[in-house]
């Protein structure tokens, strides 16, 4: 636990450093994907979903070929879009309507994002090859490093 804790300070301090003067959405998102996965081993498919049009379609990501759009309401995505919610899923198995763009995929955390009119306008989507792989812990790092990047301040899209 400390060790994924360390993990997160250290990602995060990173990426605040590195997206210091950028405000750009898609240059921010982008680099905070390989920044997370490079630092957590245990990340497999890692990247955004942007709402777009009443639904959320595939943003900047790593990993294997990705669902291109997602209802609101459908899948762990779809869910924490609808209900704003992060989403901490044990086993994707047992999600009622999980959507397996990858079978690998054993559990996920997918987190809102929110500009600064608190507008949601994207979900972070990480999945594991190992079940129970997410908890609070990510979390609580993933809600912190997303209000710090996308809801403090306008951006540039
Ligand atoms: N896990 C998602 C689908 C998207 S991908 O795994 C890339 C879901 O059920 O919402």
């Amino acid at each position: 636990m400390q060790e994924k804790k360390k993990t997160y300070q250290l990602a995060l301090k990173q990426i605040d450093a590195i997206l210091e003067d950028e405000s750009h959405l898609i240059l921010k998102m982008a680099t905070i994907t390989c920044i997370l996965k490079e630092n957590f081993p245990y990340y497999f498919w890692t990247g955004f979903y942007l709402v777009n049009d009443g639904e959320l379609i595939v943003g900047p990501y790593q990993g294997t070929l990705g669902c291109l759009h997602i209802a609101f309401g459908k899948g762990v995505c779809g869910t924490a879009a609808k209900e704003q919610k992060t989403q901490i899923v044990k086993d994707v198995n047992k999600f009622p309507g999980h959507i397996a763009c990858d079978s690998r995929s054993a559990s996920e955390i997918v987190v809102p994002v929110f500009n600064h009119k608190k507008e949601l306008i994207a979900v972070f989507d990480v999945d594991s090859t190992e079940k129970a792989t997410f908890d609070e812990i990510d979390k609580e790092y993933l809600e912190k490093l997303f209000d710090k990047q996308f809801g403090k301040s306008k951006l540039n899209v």
